[in-house]
């Protein structure tokens, strides 16, 4: 039977890392994946370009069912270590909107400098290639391959999540963890578009296409916003830019909202956070002979596309028939103008579900982390047992922060591997 130190399962951000690391500190790596193609998901991330960290990465940009578990991880090996890395490999890359940083080129050449980093430890990588059991014996584990069988002391798990199955995701590691004893935090599509009824989003599919800044908001369970303990109701909050699509609303403000907003809850929508509305119609009245239609788009503003502001008094004045955009701004009632201006102000909206797997950037939950070291990613119930990467409960917000959890949890895990 083939032997090595250790065999990651995955070979995708989390499980390249790990193994070039591991394989330069002298072990013997075998690297195995199902998929035709190696790291599909860095290969489409960040629109070809892959947004591979951010300048500014907390434990607080994650979500987690125990929110401090990403602290040490974090610390050990950070934005500006894989900088480092990215610069011996001299490869360019520029910085975007909130510290995100994407390369100038493409994805691959994070690709190609994993597959170096792999190659200068001697990695071997079996790929395609299934693994169809896994069993622990007294030498560690045994695992069933495609290839045949093998044997090993130390075992990593990094499968990442059910996002994009198409391109091979699967719920692998969820169900090796159950195996072993480990707890799976319930796991949901997360960084996905909001999808609404198909009537009552009927008036808005029209603006498919149109995008604003806005700010978002909506109820989280998440510990980490509310200082650790679960003290009732926490509000998550955003300003991103929104999408109007056929089916919902998309756009970075909503991913970043839908990986907190939980089934049946509203979310709130600010469509101008510098203006309140509601005052502006009320001062525009004194005097004035326009129309409410010239008054509401000059009180939105040009950051507000006209078909917007026209379909928002269509629909205003289906709730209060005196709204009409022909109506005299003059002869209008403070109550209705407030109406108009909150509605804009304060959008109740509610998700009747999401785009799924197929179109969600990652996975929300996944196995506890209670019951793994922070130090080191390794099992606390059966040891030589690790998990790295998006399989944890560790979803990150939109912005590089999926990666760089990749590379902080697969650094942990290699350099604790036993030699
Ligand atoms: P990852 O998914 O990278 O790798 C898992 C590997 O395991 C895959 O190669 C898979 O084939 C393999 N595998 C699965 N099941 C298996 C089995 N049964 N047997 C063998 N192998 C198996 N993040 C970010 O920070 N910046 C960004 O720009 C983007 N952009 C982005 C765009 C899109 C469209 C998506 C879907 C996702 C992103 N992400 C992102 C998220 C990011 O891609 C993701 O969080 C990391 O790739 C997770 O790294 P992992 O190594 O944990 O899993």
């Amino acid at each position: 039977m083939t032997k090595f130190d250790v065999v990651i399962v995955g070979a995708g951000a989390a499980g390249l890392f790990c193994a070039g690391v591991a394989g330069q500190r002298g072990l013997s790596v075998l690297i195995v994946d199902h998929a035709e193609r190696v790291a599909e998901k860095i290969r489409i991330s960040g629109g070809g370009r892959c947004n591979f960290t951010n300048r500014e990465v907390t434990a607080a940009n994650f979500l987690s069912e125990n929110p401090h578990f990403s602290r040490s991880a974090l610390a050990g090996y950070t934005p500006q270590d894989f900088l480092e890395l990215v610069a011996r490999h001299g490869i360019a890359w520029h910085e975007k909107h909130k510290g995100q940083l994407f390369c100038d080129r493409r994805s691959d050449d994070i690709i190609q400098m994993l597959l170096k980093e792999c190659e200068a430890g001697g990695v071997t990588r079996w790929q395609p290639c299934g693994v169809r059991e896994v069993r622990r014996t007294e030498l560690g584990f045994e695992l069933d391959t495609d290839r045949g069988a093998v044997q090993t002391p130390q075992l990593v798990v990094a499968t990442g999540g059910l996002a994009i199955p198409k391109i091979g995701a699967t719920d692998f590691g969820y169900k090796l963890a159950t195996q072993f004893g480990h707890k799976v935090i319930d796991t949901r599509p997360a960084l996905v578009p909001l999808t609404f009824e198909p009537q009552t989003w009927a008036p808005w599919a029209a603006l498919a296409g149109i995008a604003l800044e806005v700010d978002i908001q909506t109820e989280t369970h998440y510990p980490s916003l509310t200082g650790g303990k679960r003290k009732g109701a926490a509000t998550a909050r955003f300003t991103e830019d929104l999408l109007f699509t056929h089916r919902g609303l998309s756009g970075p403000a909503v991913l970043q909202i839908s990986s907190h907003w939980q089934a049946g809850k509203p979310i709130r929508i600010n469509l101008t956070p510098t203006r309140e509305l509601a005052n502006l119609l009320k001062e525009a009245k004194t005097g004035s002979r326009k129309q409410l239609s010239t008054t509401w788009n000059q009180a939105l503003g040009q950051d507000i596309p006209a078909r917007l502001a026209d379909t928002w008094l269509d629909q205003a004045s289906l709730h209060t028939p005196s709204l009409t955009p022909q109506s005299a701004i003059a002869e209008l009632k403070d109550k209705d103008l407030e109406w108009l201006g909150h509605s804009a102000n304060d959008w109740h909206l509610t998700p009747n579900g999401t785009e799924g797997y197929a179109k969600a950037e990652v996975t929300a939950g996944g196995v506890d982390t209670r019951e793994l070291s922070s130090q080191t990613m390794e099992s606390k119930l059966v040891p030589g047992l690790y998990f790295i990467g998006e399989v944890m409960d560790v979803t990150g917000w939109l912005g590089g922060y999926n990666f760089q959890w990749a590379w902080s949890s697969a650094m942990a895990c290699a350099r604790s591997l036993n030699t």
